[in-house]
């Protein structure tokens, strides 16, 4: 008869908030444990589980693991996107986690990307009816660089927009809304087409009128950097 798993998540910050809800929405058992609670309370929750999640910074995780979990025959897993480890199979949950919890409906669609050797995805997290794909250990690091830069990267540039709106120009930063989800939308549709504006026209006239308007401004190196960037693209694919 199969085991009734009984998770234990270790951490309160934002992923660990988000799947506490989530297993609590699928009706799984799950406890959890932050380091303000004691090590004995620690103990007996290990004591309990089969699987314990280990959701905190990655740089603690191996280091974590090693001082309290050396003696459990639950399963270890984390969910960094980049931490290669022996002992603790890796499955990234690729998404974005804030402090606010998501909508019920967007937890199941969260696929993960789980390490090429690590167990089948029933038995490394029992329950979830998530979609998962294997990736080699060795492309973590590159797999990561690219969610890094995509996500993160495109995010602080938002940012800036937003802030400038609002800050230089004392417009409401809503106003941009609609070329967000716009250009979100084109990106998913085709990704290929979806690059408009004067790199895609080679308009090098409006390209340095933006680069002198950035004048001061630690946003310049990376306008530079993406017409620089840009050119070694198109000189690859001619
Ligand atoms: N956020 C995302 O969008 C995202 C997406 C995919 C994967 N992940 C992965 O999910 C994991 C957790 O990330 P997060 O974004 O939830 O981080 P976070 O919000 O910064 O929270 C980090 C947590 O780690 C705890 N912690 C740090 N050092 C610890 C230690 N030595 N012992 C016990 N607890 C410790 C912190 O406790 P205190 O509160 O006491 O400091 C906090 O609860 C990471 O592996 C990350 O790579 C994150």
């Amino acid at each position: 008869m199969r085991q009734v798993p009984h998770y234990l998540i270790i951490g309160n910050g934002r992923v660990a908030r988000h799947f506490l809800h989530y297993f609590n929405l699928l009706n799984i058992q799950c406890d959890n444990w932050h380091r303000q609670e004691s090590f004995a309370l620690l103990s007996e929750k290990i004591n309990q589980a089969t699987h314990i999640l280990i959701l905190i910074s990655d740089s603690e995780i191996e280091k974590f693991a090693e001082m309290h979990l050396r003696h459990t025959d639950a399963m270890l897993i984390h969910f960094s996107g980049s931490l290669v480890s022996e002992k603790i199979f890796g499955a990234h949950p690729l998404m974005c986690f804030n402090p606010t919890l998501y909508s019920d409906d967007q937890y199941p669609k969260i696929p993960f990307i789980i390490d090429h050797d690590a167990p089948d995805f029933e038995s490394l997290l029992p329950g979830l009816p998530n979609q998962h794909v294997r990736l080699n250990k060795e492309q973590k690091a590159k797999y990561h660089a690219l969610c890094v830069m995509s996500g993160n990267f495109s995010c602080i540039l938002w940012q800036k927009l937003f802030s400038g709106l609002e800050k230089e120009f004392q417009i409401p930063a809503e106003i941009a809304h609609g070329y967000l989800m716009q250009q979100t939308n084109n990106l998913i549709q085709n990704p290929k087409t979806a690059l408009t504006g004067p790199l895609v026209r080679n308009d090098k006239n409006t390209l340095e009128k933006n680069i002198s308007a950035l004048a001061n401004d630690p946003f310049q190196t990376i306008y530079k950097s993406f017409v620089t960037c840009y050119e070694q693209l198109q000189k690859v694919s001619s």
